[in-house]
């Protein structure tokens, strides 16, 4: 039986990743650290599955690390463990270093150092273009990204990210590990994170589509910069890739993307027309706190290399996604209905 272990498995994709591994056979040692509370909301079918096993670690702790793959001798190892936000990235530098390059650079050692070594998957994101892009001529004129476009990350998290995937790449060629980083461009899903773009608005719907119902009010939704543009895609079709990307030959880097690009305001426009709000201005104010130091202003992918040599290609569409989130939010709000204020991230002024 073939066995993995996924770092960040308590995340949006760590659980869709742990889902799709024990559907395909394997035994799955899943990494989570420690916390207060209960993390393991996203895990209910994973947990339920006796090739599951719940581990505790973290990818700042090299000798914990050691231990686990030591003894779980792993086929493939995923690393998904990052601090993930970019907004928070700006008030916390130090900490996304230890946890999204250093931790990387942790499990690459290990790896390193073992007889028989697993194959090591590294996700990596589209964040790291920062505002670089390449351009494309000719009838489809559009402005791309893709595995040779240059990377000029504009946060500490897409610093992180690119001193990750530079070290994969290292110890790929140095090495010889067999290692991957994929390009990976947003992807969202009704797992993902409260305090992300998509997420945030989606479960804002909801909650207007029942006060509005009840004929209540609640306060506005808080944005920060609408013009930034996206390539959203649905997480399970990513953590397909990230499997997909393992099971070659030869190790090389891929984008994981749409291909389609969309602003912010436009994510919000189509999920308001969800509940049948097509004006959504009066609900929404901008609060300048939720602005970056600085933005990554647009981001679309051209995957023509994963469908390529993956045979990889997206199964669901924007319009797909949209609707499944707020459908899911408004699901779960028709069970709870307790109050839900929008989230208000820390100032950094
Ligand atoms: P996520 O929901 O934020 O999950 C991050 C995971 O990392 C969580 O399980 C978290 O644990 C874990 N983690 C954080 N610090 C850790 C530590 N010190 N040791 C071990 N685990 C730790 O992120 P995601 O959206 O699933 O993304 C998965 C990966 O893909 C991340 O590396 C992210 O940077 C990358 N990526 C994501 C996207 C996207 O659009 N989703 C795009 C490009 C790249 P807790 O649950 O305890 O917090
Ligand atoms: N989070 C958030 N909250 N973003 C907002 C808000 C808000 O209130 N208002 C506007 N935005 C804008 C951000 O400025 C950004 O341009 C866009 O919405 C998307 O923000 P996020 O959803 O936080 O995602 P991200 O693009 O910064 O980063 C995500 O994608 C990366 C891949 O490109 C994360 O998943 C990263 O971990 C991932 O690497």
């Amino acid at each position: 039986m073939k066995r993995a272990i996924i770092y960040g498995v308590t995340g949006q994709d760590g659980s869709y990743l742990s889902e799709f591994l024990l559907g395909k056979g394997y035994k799955v040692y899943g990494v989570t650290r420690r916390s207060s509370n209960d993390n393991t909301a996203r895990l209910p079918i994973s947990l339920n599955n006796k090739r599951f096993k719940l581990v505790q670690g973290d990818v700042t702790d090299p000798a914990g690390i050691y231990r686990l793959l030591s003894r779980a001798k792993p086929h493939e190892v995923y690393n998904l463990a990052a601090q993930s936000h970019v907004w928070t990235s700006f008030n916390q530098p130090s900490t996304t270093w230890d946890i999204t390059a250093q931790g990387c650079l942790n499990i690459l050692e290990v790896i390193r150092g073992m007889q028989k070594k697993p194959r090591f998957y590294q996700a990596s994101s589209s964040e790291m273009f920062g505002d670089n892009f390449d351009y494309e001529y000719g009838d489809g004129e559009d402005a791309y990204q893709d595995e040779l476009t240059a990377f000029n990350p504009q946060s500490p998290y897409a610093i992180a990210k690119a001193a990750a995937h530079q070290a994969t790449a290292l110890y790929r060629r140095s090495y010889k590990l067999f290692a991957f980083a994929d390009i990976l461009f947003n992807h969202e899903s009704e797992r993902r994170g409260e305090t992300f773009l998509t997420r945030k608005v989606t479960k804002y719907v909801a909650e207007l589509h029942m006060a509005l119902l009840e004929g209540r009010t609640i306060p506005k939704l808080r944005l920060g910069n609408l013009y930034a543009e996206r390539d959203w895609g649905y997480a399970p079709d990513y953590v397909r890739a990230m499997w997909m990307m393992l099971q070659q030959e030869k190790p090389l880097d891929y984008v994981i993307c749409t291909g389609e690009s969309h602003t912010v305001e436009e994510f919000i426009m189509r999920a308001f027309q969800c509940i049948n709000i097509y004006e959504y201005r009066n609900y929404k104010e901008i609060d300048k706190k939720l602005y970056r130091p600085s933005e990554v202003p647009y981001l679309r992918g051209d995957c023509s290399k994963a469908n390529r040599l993956l045979g990889w290609v997206p199964d669901t569409t924007f319009e797909e996604l949209v609707k499944k989130m707020v459908t899911n939010d408004i699901q779960n709000r028709d069970r709870h209905h307790e109050d839900i204020t929008p989230f208000e991230e820390a100032g950094n002024s």
